[in-house]
């Protein structure tokens, strides 16, 4: 199949819930106007940001992905056994990457995949390129926003089970409010037999966990002063993109990464005819990137109506992949 039939397949299969677009300009404006400032991590991912992600995956510091990858390639029988059979894959966000294949290809056999993403182009690019790759699984995308659950389009084969596939710890950006509701809308979604299969940074030596957001290459400064870069551009704001520099942080008491961009000298930011004054040294929290323990992750589930599975470690701790099913 050519990219170009599997995107047109890709876009006659799309369930299109419409979601709301992000109103940037109105988030940036609410977040500057809170005490202490802060700006949304969601918007780091732009074409760029999400290039300088990518970058980001290959620093040596950045074991994440790569520890995770691996889990998933050395553990996928054990996976598959727990998951079982004709499964409907349901990712959060567009996965067309590594991860998606690896999982697409390992499970006993796949009846259909559904990815839930608010950017329709992101989607349906992403899908399409798929759908070339696995030609028998029905490619079923959802436009939506995966922070609510969703009715699943039905498979033309009737599938044993649905499983969420929540890699990356991308659960980890969220605060645990957050996370528990997405959690839950996971649940509402997979139905009483579904499961969850969900990547989670663990915690452990601090210095390790900073060293991965504070690269040496200094890429993962250019990822986060990037959302700067992006709002200047598309909402007209004038942040001087040398009047402030990245400060990655991990508070453990809060088992968190927090990202701050420093202000470097007392300035004014305009945003939307409005003025934002910061001081000298004043830090702007930018990012939360959560480390798990396996009791902070029960009690996550637990509130959200999930109980734990089965748990898959790398030898070292450093990160997790966690099936989960209704409690
Ligand atoms: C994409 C959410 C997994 O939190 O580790 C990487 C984003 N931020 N370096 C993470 C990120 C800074 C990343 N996730």
């Amino acid at each position: 199949m050519s990219a170009a039939t599997a995107t047109a397949r890709a876009q006659a299969a799309l369930t299109d819930f419409r979601p709301r677009p992000d109103d940037i300009r109105g988030d940036a404006v609410a977040g500057l106007s809170r005490s202490p400032k802060r700006l949304s991590s969601k918007y780091f991912y732009d074409g760029e940001g999400s290039r300088l992600f990518e970058e980001i995956t290959r620093q040596p510091e950045y074991y994440l992905t790569r520890v995770e990858q691996e889990l998933l390639d050395a553990r996928m029988p054990a996976m598959a056994d727990a998951v079982g059979p004709d499964v409907h894959v349901v990712e959060y966000g567009s996965g067309s990457g590594r991860k998606t294949r690896q999982l697409l290809q390992g499970l006993h056999g796949v009846v259909a995949y559904t990815p839930v993403e608010i950017s329709r182009s992101t989607l349906l690019a992403s899908t399409g390129r798929l759908a070339a790759a696995f030609p028998r699984i029905e490619m079923l995308p959802v436009c939506a926003d995966f922070t609510r659950a969703l009715t699943l389009p039905m498979a033309a084969r009737t599938p044993r089970r649905t499983l969420m596939f929540f890699p990356g710890s991308t659960l980890g950006n969220f605060t645990n409010d957050e996370a528990v509701a997405i959690l839950r809308a996971m649940r509402e979604t997979m139905g009483n037999d579904g499961r969850a299969l969900v990547g989670v940074d663990l915690d452990k030596d601090p210095a390790v966990i900073e060293a991965a957001y504070n690269d040496a290459a200094g890429v993962t400064a250019a990822f986060t002063l990037n959302l700067l870069v992006r709002l200047n551009r598309e909402i007209g704001s004038d942040f001087a993109l040398d009047g402030f520099r990245h400060r990655a942080v991990y508070a453990r008491e809060r088992g968190r990464i927090e990202t701050f961009l420093v202000s470097q000298r007392a300035q004014d930011v305009h945003v939307a005819g409005r003025t934002f004054a910061f001081a000298d040294g004043e830090a702007m929290l930018v990012e939360y990137s959560h480390k798990y323990t396996d009791g902070g992750l029960a009690e996550l589930a637990a509130a959200a109506g999930l109980r734990l599975v089965e748990r898959w470690n790398d030898d070292r701790d450093w990160f997790g992949l966690r099936l989960l099913a209704p409690a």
